[in-house]
């Protein structure tokens, strides 16, 4: 049985295949790469996948029996077809089973909705592709957070707009753990699952951060324009537009959602706390 990863140069990606690489032996694990020279260091078979070229995903897709399909980057509407490049290539080379990395979100009612939106026309596209199936509703990572913590320390604080908002957050690596069962266990075919950890505030963020990292952050709510408009000052439009929707709406409380991610990994999702003690002891501590 092969199984192949695409976007496996990606955080996501290489975390999906390392946890595969744990789980099965190596030969039956490939990496699919937009720039396969950036998947190389994951130490198995990498071919050239980009999602807006469905020559490639023939070529790549060949002998394959299982795919991870990583949600793409570009505009929403863009992806769309983009996906659909490697599920009509799945389709073409009699590939069995096709896993998807959707996300937790509101379809309707902020600027993130679009991408919402896009992922489930992918969800809806892979459900009626013929081929068996796994959907995982990613939750919001929180490496971002912690990669950003400088920053929260010249600002004396986390700033959003999330306020009392509660956000389920996972790490990539909990989810490449889960997906590597949902990849490999029959059992999981034709389930959606939403892969979240536990419903934190941004208040207990913030608690959580300052005790693993000796800080002193505070949490400041600001309202949802204030902080849309910082965000595009900062990020630009499009990139500025999403991270803002993405707060507001854990704020409406989409990110408050129950988890699968039991069901899906057979076993418990890290606690908040843990999730910041591991991304400290791999990337700081060291
Ligand atoms: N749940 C969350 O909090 C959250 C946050 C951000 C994003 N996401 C979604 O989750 C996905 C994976 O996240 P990540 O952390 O792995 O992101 P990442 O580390 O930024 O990696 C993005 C990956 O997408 C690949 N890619 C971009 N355009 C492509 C194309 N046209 N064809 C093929 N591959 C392409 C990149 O390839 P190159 O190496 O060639 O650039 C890279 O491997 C994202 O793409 C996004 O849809 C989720």
């Amino acid at each position: 049985m092969k199984i192949a990863v695409t976007s496996a140069s990606g955080h996501l990606g290489s975390e999906i295949v390392k946890a595969l690489l744990k789980a099965t032996k190596k030969e039956q694990v490939i990496a699919i790469a937009r720039t396969p020279e950036k998947a190389k260091h994951l130490g198995v078979e990498v071919r050239n996948g980009d999602y807006n070229n469905r020559e490639d995903f023939n070529t790549a897709l060949k002998g394959i029996d299982i795919v991870l399909l990583v949600s793409g980057m570009d505009d929403p509407q863009k992806r769309i077809q983009q996906h659909r490049n490697v599920i009509e290539a799945a389709k073409q080379n009699g590939v069995q089973k096709i896993v998807y990395t959707s996300i937790i979100g509101a379809e309707e009612n902020n600027a993130f909705s679009p991408v919402v939106q896009s992922n489930r026309q992918t969800e809806e596209d892979i459900r009626n592709s013929g081929l068996q199936w796994v959907i995982g509703r990613n939750g919001i990572y929180i490496e971002p957070d912690l990669e950003y913590i400088d920053t929260y320390i010249k600002e004396d604080g986390i700033r959003n707009s999330a306020d009392q908002g509660k956000c389920n957050y996972t790490s990539r690596e909990e989810l490449g753990y889960a997906y590597s069962k949902m990849l490999l266990e029959e059992k999981h075919n034709g389930n959606i699952y939403n892969l979240v950890g536990e419903a934190i505030s941004q208040k207990e963020l913030a608690t959580y951060i300052n005790q693993v990292y000796n800080t002193n952050l505070i949490y400041n709510s600001v309202s949802v324009e204030t902080y849309k408009a910082d965000r595009i000052a900062e990020l630009g439009e499009f990139l500025g537009t999403i991270i803002a929707g993405i707060y507001e709406g854990i704020k409406n409380g989409a990110n408050d959602v129950p988890s699968d991610y039991e069901k899906a990994a057979g076993r418990v999702h890290k606690s908040a706390l843990k999730l910041i003690e591991t991304y400290y002891l791999n990337h700081v501590k060291n």
